[in-house]
């Protein structure tokens, strides 16, 4: 149990073969794919989500509590690295507070930025602080002990819960698969390019599972449509729609674009 008191903390600074498809279920296949919201794997992340009423769904992302118990219990809290803590707003913390309510809110202190620790619910504490100027927020990331007249509160997300899922809205996530189309093939494999939105900072990969029941898996990709070179994740320095390409060597299957959100503990 913590049992420093706030005001004195000590600072401290994620084919079938061509003969059984056509081309045309081939599109479709894989246009499926690219829709679907899964997650899976060590990385906990999120896909283009089913539409939300009143959201954006390009701005969804999704959380599978399963994969997450210290988000099962009152005042469980743990960081989340979408964007790296070079950028503001980059990191996001989630609490679970009594009556599965969740909050959601950034973790990059308004004083100077610094990343702000996830809620302690110790007693003497119960609080999200900034180790920094030791400024201190509530649960719900507004702001309680100042490192600087007229501090502001964490910005803060909606969330929403459906069974184990829960969904947390980011402006401007700007995610969204557009289309999957095929390309030419490569040493004999059908190639295919997947055109995604994309964010600067922002970490994606490509997941592929041979059926709807399986887990997605990473596959390696290629930045362009002849390229040999493969990749296993890529991040951008600037906000666009990206294409990338995967080479199709097993049969039928669905792909899909990830954006990694893996938990942050430095
Ligand atoms: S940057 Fe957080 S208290 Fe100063």
């Amino acid at each position: 149990m913590r049992t420093c008191p706030i005001q004195s903390c000590p600072r401290r600074p994620a084919g079938i073969p061509e003969s059984l498809f056509s081309r045309r279920e081939w599109i479709k296949h894989f246009a499926v794919g690219s829709a679907l919201a899964l997650t899976g794997g060590s990385f906990k992340s999120t896909l283009l989500a089913e539409i939300a009423p009143g959201t954006n769904p390009a701005n969804i992302l999704k959380f599978n509590l399963a994969n997450y118990p210290v988000l099962q219990t009152d005042y469980g809290s743990m960081r989340f690295n979408l964007f790296g803590t070079a950028v503001a707003n980059g990191i996001i913390t989630l609490t679970r507070a009594p009556g599965s309510v969740y909050y959601a809110v950034s973790a990059w202190c308004t004083h100077e930025g610094c990343i702000v620790d996830p809620y302690d619910h110790s007693e003497g504490t119960q609080a999200m602080i900034c180790y920094c100027h030791n400024s201190i927020y509530d649960i719900q990331g507004r702001i309680i002990s100042e490192a600087t007249p007229g501090q502001a509160d964490l910005p803060t997300y909606n969330t929403s819960l459906s069974g184990n899922i829960l969904s947390v809205e980011i402006p401007n996530l700007n995610f969204k698969v557009n289309n999957i189309l095929p390309s030419a093939p490569v040493a004999g494999n059908p190639r295919f390019q997947i055109s995604f939105s994309a964010r600067k900072d922002a970490r994606y990969r490509i997941l592929y599972t041979p059926n709807l029941t399986a887990t997605p898996a990473p596959v390696g990709f290629y930045s362009s449509a002849s390229s040999q070179l493969v990749l296993n994740q890529i991040t951008y320095n600037s906000t666009s729609t990206r294409t990338l390409w995967v080479q199709n060597t097993t049969g039928s299957g669905f792909y899909m674009v990830e954006m990694i959100v893996d938990a942050y503990n430095p």
